[in-house]
């Protein structure tokens, strides 16, 4: 591909098969880049059938090479980090001399997974179903100007210091609040202090690194994690995560201006799917739904919790390609659909008695040849292509990719794609 600052953003809730395409764009580039999210995410990826799951690593780990940076808006759980990394040594991946994470990346500390399990207990049967991962507390440390970072390892007085007034505080909510257990300050260290020499050699300037590519002219990839339904601002709130999840979030999240983003790719499935709570206008809670939820093998990644399934919401997803200005889709899990009689496309929402969206469909016909590997446009059934074209009319941006399979070969690429 010809395209230099390349972005890949989930255009749901998640889970739409990022990690395989952030992969097989990497075989171009310098570098892939995090820019928000933590470890809540879970790509799924399977080379030659080995199958690894990344939570906070760029999925451009498995090319020998490529360069992966953990920009600022990323929050850090360090032992989490660490245990990423050694899982990828032990298969023989090289992982320390190719990551670089940003010195000013908010900590994620044992204090935040205490309270991101304490806050959804108490919700009930409001909750959020977070990953309970401590993501929600970290970024409101982030925001309210009292959260460690990343560089505060390097001065290990001041980072003690800090730990006890943090703990003072967060353990008057759980102790108080919560009545729960506090955290104590032997634990924080644990996942902070005793990895500052390992982590050392990783640690430095993305936003300078990443302007170094740029005039050198190399390739960059930027790696969503979540949905774009799931951003903070734009999501289905409070149903989301706790960061801004869509292409406007790269220059905050690594220091990336907006006007050096070249190419912005929206992955959607072939139907859509959700983990936690939270709307869901087309979800199916039919014989269909359960089927595109074996089929598809829909479990999450992170959590194991099984995924809600139903039609693709093209309404949601109009609204998607303007918030990210998407130069195209690319389509996963095609082959899922196979065999289906008829597809529901949602088109638009009518508003029903309780003022809540409800879809209007559009059925399309459905397939009996399997789709499941193909390589090649021309090879899928008419309906099949039928159905693509169908999205792209409604969504006005082409599909540029199909993914009819996990692996890495099982992959359409549309001319449209130079
Ligand atoms: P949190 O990010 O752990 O606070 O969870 C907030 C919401 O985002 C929950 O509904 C999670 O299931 C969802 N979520 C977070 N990360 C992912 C992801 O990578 N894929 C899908 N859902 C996610």
């Amino acid at each position: 591909m010809s395209k230099k600052n390349v972005v890949v953003i989930g255009t749901h809730w998640g889970d739409e098969g990022k990690g395989k395409i952030v992969d097989l764009l990497t075989e171009d580039v310098a570098a892939v880049v995090r820019f928000q999210g933590g470890h809540n995410a879970g790509h799924t990826l399977v080379v030659e059938g080995k199958k690894t799951v990344l939570h906070l690593i760029p999925s451009g780990i498995l090319h020998p090479g490529v360069r992966c940076l953990i920009g600022n808006g990323v929050v850090l759980s360090i032992p989490d980090l660490m245990k990423e990394i050694a899982e990828l040594e032990e298969t023989g991946v090289s992982v320390r001399d190719r990551m670089l994470l940003s010195l000013d990346c908010p900590l994620i500390m044992p204090y935040h997974v205490a309270l991101d399990r304490c806050v959804e207990l108490r919700r009930g049967n409001q909750k959020i179903g977070t990953t309970g991962r401590g993501i929600g507390p970290a970024y409101e440390d982030k925001v309210g100007r009292r959260g460690l970072r990343l560089r505060d390892l390097l001065d290990r007085e001041q980072l003690i210091y800090k730990i006890e007034g943090l703990l003072e505080y967060h353990n008057f909510m759980l102790e108080q609040y919560y009545e729960a257990e506090p955290v104590s300050l032997a634990e924080c260290l644990a996942a902070s202090l005793d990895y500052v020499e390992a982590l050392k050699p990783m640690m430095g300037d993305v936003l300078t690194t990443l302007a170094d590519y740029r005039r050198s002219g190399a390739a960059v990839l930027f790696e969503g994690a979540q949905g774009a339904l799931l951003d903070i601002d734009h999501g289905t709130y409070p149903f989301v995560t706790s960061s801004n999840t869509t292409a406007g979030a790269i220059s905050a999240g690594c220091g990336v201006g907006p006007l050096y983003l070249d190419y912005i790719l929206g992955i959607t499935k072939a139907y859509t799917t959700r983990v936690g709570e939270g709307p869901f206008p087309t979800e199916l809670h039919d014989e269909t739904g359960r089927h595109l939820a074996e089929v598809g093998h829909e479990f999450g990644a992170t959590t194991g919790r099984p995924r809600r399934c139903g039609w693709l919401d093209l309404a949601a997803l109009r609204r998607v390609v303007e918030m990210n200005s998407l130069s195209a889709l690319c389509m996963t899990k095609l082959d899922v659909l196979d065999g289906l009689k008829e597809i529901g496309l949602c088109v638009d929402y009518e508003m029903d008695e309780q003022g809540r969206p409800a879809p209007v469909y559009e059925f399309l016909p459905g397939w009996d040849e399997p789709t499941a590997g193909l390589q090649s446009f021309d090879a899928l059934p008419l309906t099949a292509q039928a159905y693509l074209a169908r999205i792209e009319s409604i969504c006005g941006v082409p599909v540029d990719i199909v993914s009819t399979g996990p692996d890495r070969a099982e992959t359409i690429l549309r001319s449209s794609l130079d």
